[in-house]
């Protein structure tokens, strides 16, 4: 059940350009009930009269239990800080609360019979795979990540990702790993995948897709779930602003998802 929840801010860390992990303690049942793929909204400060209006919604990238006495339970996000929605957790201070809502949303589902994984991400797509490629190596899953980036310097580095993943890299410029798509890489694992995973851009899943229909016959294809996103409003289903066209009618992205199956996702 999501709750809301004052998040507290605790620090930041500049992980990238632009974008930063935020830090921020919350509510052991939040820590608890949070599952890869889902999201909390997080409000910039009304009261504090500020702009924006709407909050904003962010993966939670890791759900961790306090470690010792007074260190609190905690959540990490990997935040844009160049856009309007994160300027007060660009700021914020040791100590200084947010009104947050979460975990919200429908997550990744790994199932009993996933034993290898391939993770695909892009952009802050990260955050949730490594949430997923966390929760999949605790339960002896083996993973392997595919990250996507326009250069290298938009890629997190290796610290931030979880040790007993494969990793493969692909940037569009060449300045590391694959010179291309990241979806180019994926042919190599189909033989090797039983279950394919996703958070970036909508092209990247089109460019995905094209990627497993040059297989379809040729082998039994691992089912895809990708995440979708929308700018959202209340983030739990009730105000219609989110909504994603699938192949069984009108779908909130906020509620239903974010986490889709790709064949059931309209894609333009
Ligand atoms: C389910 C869900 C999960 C999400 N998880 C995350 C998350 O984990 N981390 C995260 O940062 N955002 C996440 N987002 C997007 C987030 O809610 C905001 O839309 C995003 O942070 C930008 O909002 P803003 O108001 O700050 O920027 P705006 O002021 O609306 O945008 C400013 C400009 O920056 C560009 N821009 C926006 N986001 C990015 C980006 N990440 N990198 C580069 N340019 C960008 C926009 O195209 C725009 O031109 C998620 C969205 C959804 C629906
Ligand atoms: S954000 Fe309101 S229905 Fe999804």
């Amino acid at each position: 059940m999501p709750q809301q929840f004052t998040a507290t801010f605790i620090e930041r860390e500049e992980a990238l350009p632009r974008n930063a992990i935020v830090r921020l303690a919350a509510p052991r049942a939040v820590v608890d009930a949070a599952a890869p793929g889902q999201f909390v909204m997080l409000h910039q400060g009304l009261a504090a009269g500020r702009d924006p209006l709407l909050p904003r919604p962010f993966s939670i990238m890791r759900a961790t239990r306090a470690r010792g006495a007074g260190e609190p339970d905690s959540l990490e996000l990997l935040v844009f800080t160049g856009g309007r929605g994160a300027g007060r957790l660009v700021e914020a201070r040791p100590g200084e609360p947010f009104a947050a809502l979460g975990p919200l949303g429908s997550g990744y589902q790994l199932g009993g019979r996933v034993s290898r994984a391939l993770l695909l991400a892009v952009g802050h797509g990260i955050a949730p795979i490594v949430a997923l490629a966390e929760a999949a190596l605790a339960r002896g899953v083996a993973v392997t990540m595919l990250v996507g980036a326009n250069s290298a310097d938009q890629l997190l580095p290796l610290p931030y990702l979880p040790t007993d993943a494969e990793i493969a890299v692909a940037t569009a410029d060449g300045s590391r790993g694959h010179h291309g798509a990241v979806t180019d890489l994926v042919p190599e694992y189909l033989e090797w995948a039983d279950g394919i995973y996703a958070y970036a851009p909508e092209p990247v899943y089109v460019a995905l897709r094209e990627a497993l229909r040059a297989y379809r016959g040729a082998r039994t294809l691992p089912p895809v779930q990708v995440a979708i996103e929308r700018g959202m409003a209340c983030g739990v289903g009730v105000c219609l602003g989110c909504v994603v066209q699938t192949k069984g009618g009108l779908k909130t992205v906020c509620r239903d998802g974010p986490v889709f199956p790709l064949e059931q996702v309209v894609l333009d």
